[in-house]
């Protein structure tokens, strides 16, 4: 199992924007794109290549294509929709799955309500999206469910993990490489990650 923390500039600058309490729901919004897009960039740089040939308009070369791995994005819902443009841009022909989950505000354990994954997810890499990693709570069981379609793999990308987060999410799937823009310091008696977003759901769909 491995993590990435990508602290290009570019994510770093984004995410700082994004931290703050001032930035409005569209722009919210299209900065967890950005940085979904920035973040998909290194969580694919693993995938084998195959060497084709191409005929260029001068000559005919030897040149590389992916080599037919099939990708899955799953969003959690909500907040982890918010990083589905971005993603897409990239892979556009990857296949798209819904695990529907939110925390309880009393307990902040994660409370299942929707799940919808491809047919084929058998024959696909996953990559779970969600913006806030922290308890780990809704990471875990969105990735139980998904595995009990035994996918070829399974990632998750955030953009904020907490450490308790990170720790559980590691014990719990120790398999799952995890990519993220930031680690930040705690989390809060509310179980908020510290100093974090504030509600990342809320923030992107203007709810509060
Ligand atoms: C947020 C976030 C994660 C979860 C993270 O969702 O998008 O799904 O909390 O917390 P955890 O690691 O402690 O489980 P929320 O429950 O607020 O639902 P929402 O996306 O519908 O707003
Ligand atoms: N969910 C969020 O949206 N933000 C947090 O800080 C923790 C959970």
């Amino acid at each position: 199992m491995a993590l990435t923390i990508t602290n290009h500039p570019l994510i770093q600058h984004k995410l700082s924007i994004l931290r703050d309490k001032r930035t409005g729901s569209k722009e919210f919004r299209s900065l967890i794109s950005e940085i979904a897009n920035l973040l998909c960039y290194e969580a694919t740089r693993d995938l084998p290549l195959m060497e084709v040939e191409v005929e260029t308009p001068i000559a005919k070369c030897k040149t590389k294509v992916i080599a037919g791995k099939k990708l899955c994005f799953v969003p959690i819902l909500r907040a982890g929709t918010g990083m589905l443009d971005g993603v897409l841009q990239m892979v556009p022909s990857a296949k798209v799955g819904h695990i529907g989950m939110y925390r309880d505000p009393e307990t902040a354990l994660p409370v299942p309500y929707y799940c919808k994954l491809p047919d084929d997810i058998a024959h696909r890499e996953v990559f779970v999206l969600d913006p806030m990693l922290a308890t780990g709570g809704s990471a875990i069981d969105a990735i139980n469910q998904i595995k009990k379609d035994n996918p070829m793999s399974v990632k998750f990308m955030c953009i904020i993990a907490a450490p308790e987060g990170l720790e559980a999410l590691q014990k719990a799937h120790p398999d799952v490489d995890i990519y993220c823009a930031a680690l930040d310091d705690h989390l809060n008696e509310h179980k908020y990650i510290v100093p974090g977003l504030g509600d990342a759901g809320d923030r992107i769909f203007g709810t509060k």
